[in-house]
């Protein structure tokens, strides 16, 4: 049932290109160069909108913050995210021009239910984004759009936060189409992207044996720091909730910009950091941060543009041009690495202790 592999989490990393491929099977027309996600909102209602919300937890939030960026970029509506427990309506909204977008891979978490339902009572449009076919955010949505990346047994969200963005990504072509936003080389460029992402999330799992000799050297760090810019922000922050819920160990992830003020006190020589370094990410600003961490002796494991400069750092893996999806290409490494670094310390990988694959408590 695990395929050969020793856990779920292991086998979902690596069924991470089929599960690409069929999160955009029969949605793009490369020809037309148009995305068909099949939803009811109208032509009017996206012309008209002000803002589109984003809500979810753990995961599902990180793909929401990298789902913001890409509708910003391509379609030119505003765009925030929210934790769904935090989630408020906000002051100043025309419900009739605003859309919220819950992000939940199994569709039954209590707070993205709540958040939703709230957005509802007030008269405000749902899309439901999620891996469950009948889940209860599919049933309550005005919306549905299904990731398809079929079933996820292991605690740790993998393949699901790929195709989570890969939805958002083609939800924000559309957007910006329908709205006449789309820039004709930004939408070509993109489409390219995510017919190329699986291929590239094949080389970096091809270096699987590698990362998991990166892991065992480093598996000792006191804490580990996830670094990232832009679009390799949010795939920062996964690295980080990843290792800490199968590892146990403390990580942390956050915009390399905001290092220096304040994380950057709590890096030693033993606190490896990770840093994502990929197109689109302003990779030349982050390079100056992974050189304060490096003076104060941390070990950096880099994750860079084959195009850029992978090499010029003692651990490197490359992801290839891959445009605003590259963080999701260098995510795959950092998969890995928290799964490696769980398996040395024998810890139950697939059932992470006090959690749960699906959290229906507020
Ligand atoms: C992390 C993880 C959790 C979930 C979160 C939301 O690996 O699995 O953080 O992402 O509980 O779950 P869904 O997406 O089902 O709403």
């Amino acid at each position: 049932e695990k395929g050969g592999y020793e856990h779920y989490m292991l086998k979902e990393i690596h069924e991470q290109p089929q599960a690409l491929r069929q999160a955009v099977a029969g949605r793009i027309d490369p020809i037309e160069e148009r995305v068909d996600l099949d939803l009811s909102l109208s032509r009017s209602f996206l012309d008209d909108l002000d803002e589109i919300q984003l809500v979810a937890c753990g995961t599902s939030y990180h793909a929401c913050l990298y789902g913001k960026q890409l509708l910003e970029t391509l379609a030119d509506v505003r765009a925030t995210v929210e934790y769904a427990s935090e989630y408020t309506v906000g002051s100043g909204r025309d419900p009739s021009r605003t859309l919220v977008v819950g992000v939940s891979q199994s569709g039954e978490t209590a707070d993205t239910l709540r958040a939703l339902r709230m957005a509802k009572r007030t008269g405000i449009r749902t899309l439901g984004v999620t891996n469950t076919v009948g889940s209860t955010v599919a049933r309550e949505c005005d919306d549905a759009l299904y990731i398809q990346a079929g079933p996820e047994i292991g605690v740790a969200a993998t393949k699901t936060f790929a195709s989570q963005v890969v939805s958002l990504a083609m939800f924000a072509i559309d957007v910006a189409d329908v709205r006449g936003d789309l820039d004709p080389v930004a939408g070509r460029e993109l489409l390219s992207n995510l017919q190329d992402l699986p291929g590239a999330v094949q080389q970096a799992l091809d270096r699987d044996e590698e990362v998991r000799e990166v892991a065992e050297a480093y598996a000792g760090g006191e804490a580990f720091f996830f670094i990232g810019r832009r679009f390799a922000n949010p795939v920062a922050l996964e690295g980080a909730l990843k290792l800490k819920e199968i590892s146990y160990d403390h990580a942390e992830g956050f915009p390399a910009g905001e290092l220096k003020h304040g994380p950057l006190a709590l890096v030693t020589e033993a606190t490896p950091v990770l840093a994502v370094l990929t197109d689109g990410a302003r990779p030349e600003e982050t390079r100056n941060n992974v050189k304060e961490v490096q003076s104060r002796g941390a070990p950096v494991i880099a994750i860079a543009s084959e195009s850029g400069h992978e090499g010029d750092y003692e651990v490197g893996f490359g992801v290839p041009d891959l445009g605003l999806l590259e963080p999701l290409a260098a995510n795959v490494y950092l998969q890995l690495f928290a799964y490696y670094v769980a398996d040395s310390k024998a810890r139950p990988i697939d059932r992470p202790r006090n959690l749960a694959k699906s959290v229906t408590v507020e």
